[in-house]
């Protein structure tokens, strides 16, 4: 196979030069039939390639032409024996692997702090989630990966659940030992699914966190528009066959597809492969270093903290991603999310995330030194403003109990429910998700059975100011609950 070579992206533009007379959708035709201003903004190139599946061009849903090869390229790029484009994201793979596991009633063991993918994957399939606790890093306020001690302990409880759920690295770029954690799920006959919407680059750069392919995970969702370059919504997912089988993952990803499936999008993907192949050692080894560079600019700034290999601990980080900037603000006594909007306002800079403790800012190829100045300045400034304050946030991150399933997510979902006050809801069914930023752990979701220490939790933590989220009623006076069914007298 030649990484040089695009198929998909070169096929859409072979087929743009025939200049076929289109009886087909899109209407837009080319972009002649639109509205002229966004056509002109756009520009025609792009336009003259968003096409859908007609014959010439594959179809997703069966590729057997262009969409094949360009799949099977993505496959060799990223050590897997199937890649399979996504143009849901990541969120689209994630729930494919996810139902093509699980049936009803089947467990799958989750860390708790999941993404929203994750969750509706397990109401769609009826699964029963087996929770893990996140390791938590009370200096930053955020949470890690799992252990491979926690997941240990998971298995042997639960030797028939029907997948293991692992996400790496986490959003700050922090990994767990995913190598350990799969031979340990395997040697149950357990298939790992990793969520790795933040790690597409990781497999391009020795310097980088191992990939879930490297690892030997038997699926991973991988978020190619995030940091792989290609354009935004489109993923891949990646399967080693083994306990899997990757006929069950193309029938359940084309269930989960839309049949208009985006050749702009699918091109990208193409592309962004040939990229990431051919030049992803390099890039990555220039972000890396631009990266390394900011962070010994950004720790010179007193009341700044950026870890490095600092983040590091024994158990549940054992490495790290140095492309994730994470710069901790707690001790210049303001918010997070207070210096994003005072960057914001007054440097017009843009943070990946902010929370309690932290900002994070993310470096990928797109980016140069004068950026990195313009942050480094920003924050000298703010510093300087915030010279006379004292005050400094003291990280605490604590979660409650975990509380007990009474109904699958799935059943819950499905319940009626009603609406009762927060303060009298011990011992009801949640109807709905509550969790707190940082750390992003659900206090309970749909299914659980509240308990008096939850809500004292939830108090706990409004009352510090941390913003509990989750409920339809976002005063958190009241919650959703299943309606209990009375006896007929
Ligand atoms: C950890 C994690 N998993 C999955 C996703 C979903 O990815 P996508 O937005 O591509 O659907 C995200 C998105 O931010 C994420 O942070």
């Amino acid at each position: 196979m030649n990484q040089h070579e695009t198929p998909l992206f070169t096929g859409l533009k072979k087929h743009r030069d025939r200049n076929p007379v289109q009886f087909h959708i899109p209407g837009h035709k080319g972009g002649r039939g639109m509205d002229v201003e966004f056509r002109s903004f756009i520009g025609d190139n792009a336009l003259s390639i968003d096409l859908i599946n007609i014959q010439p061009l594959d179809d997703l849903h069966h590729p057997q032409g262009m969409i094949k090869e360009a799949q099977e390229l993505a496959a060799e790029a990223f050590g897997a024996d199937y890649t399979f484009f996504s143009v849901q994201g990541t969120s689209g793979a994630i729930m494919t692997m996810i139902m093509s596991v699980c049936q009803p009633g089947d467990k799958i063991i989750v860390p708790r702090n999941v993404h929203k993918s994750v969750t509706t994957a397990i109401i769609f399939s009826g699964a029963k989630p087996v929770f893990i606790h996140p390791e938590l890093d009370d200096r930053f306020g955020i949470s890690h990966g799992i252990t491979t001690e926690a997941v240990k302990k998971a298995c042997e409880a639960h030797p028939d659940a029907k997948g293991l759920l692992v996400i790496n690295p986490t959003y700050f770029g922090v990994s767990a030992d995913l190598k350990g954690i799969v031979d340990l799920a395997h040697s149950f006959d357990i298939p790992v699914l990793v969520d790795e919407a933040h790690g597409v680059h990781i497999h391009f750069h020795e310097r980088l966190p191992m990939s879930a392919m490297q690892a030997g995970a038997d699926m991973a969702s991988t978020s190619v528009h995030k940091l792989g370059g290609s354009l935004t919504q489109s993923s891949v997912l990646n399967m080693k066959e083994g306990l899997v089988s990757h006929e069950r993952v193309q029938a359940v990803l084309s269930m989960l597809h839309t049949t208009s499936t985006s050749y702009i999008l699918l091109a990208s993907l193409d592309a962004a492969r040939r990229h990431l192949a051919i030049n992803g050692h390099e890039l990555m080894e220039n972000a890396i270093q631009l990266a390394d560079q900011a962070r010994e600019k950004l720790n010179q700034i007193p009341a700044i903290f950026c870890p490095g290999a600092d983040i590091l601990s024994p158990s549940a980080a054992i490495d790290y991603d140095p492309t994730k900037l994470i710069i901790s603000v707690k001790n210049l006594g303001m918010t997070g999310y207070d210096v994003e909007v005072w960057l914001r306002e007054n440097y017009s800079i843009e943070v990946e995330l902010s929370d309690l403790y932290n900002i994070l800012c993310i470096i990928t190829p797109g980016d140069s030194m004068q950026e990195i100045d313009t942050l480094v300045q920003a924050l000298h400034h703010l510093t300087d403003l915030c010279r006379t304050q004292e005050e400094v946030i003291p990280a605490s991150v604590k979660v409650p109990d975990i509380p007990v399933l009474a109904l699958s997510p799935r059943e819950a979902f499905y319940s009626t429910t009603e609406t009762v006050p927060l303060k009298e809801a011990a011992g009801r069914i949640s109807a709905e998700f509550v969790m707190v930023y940082p750390p992003g752990i659900p206090i309970f979701i749909p299914g659980e059975i509240i308990t008096a220490d939850n809500i004292d939790y939830i108090f706990e933590n409004m009352e510090a100011g941390l913003p509990v989220q989750g409920p339809i009623d976002d005063t958190l006076e009241t919650i959703q609950v299943i309606r209990e069914q009375k006896a007929f007298k």
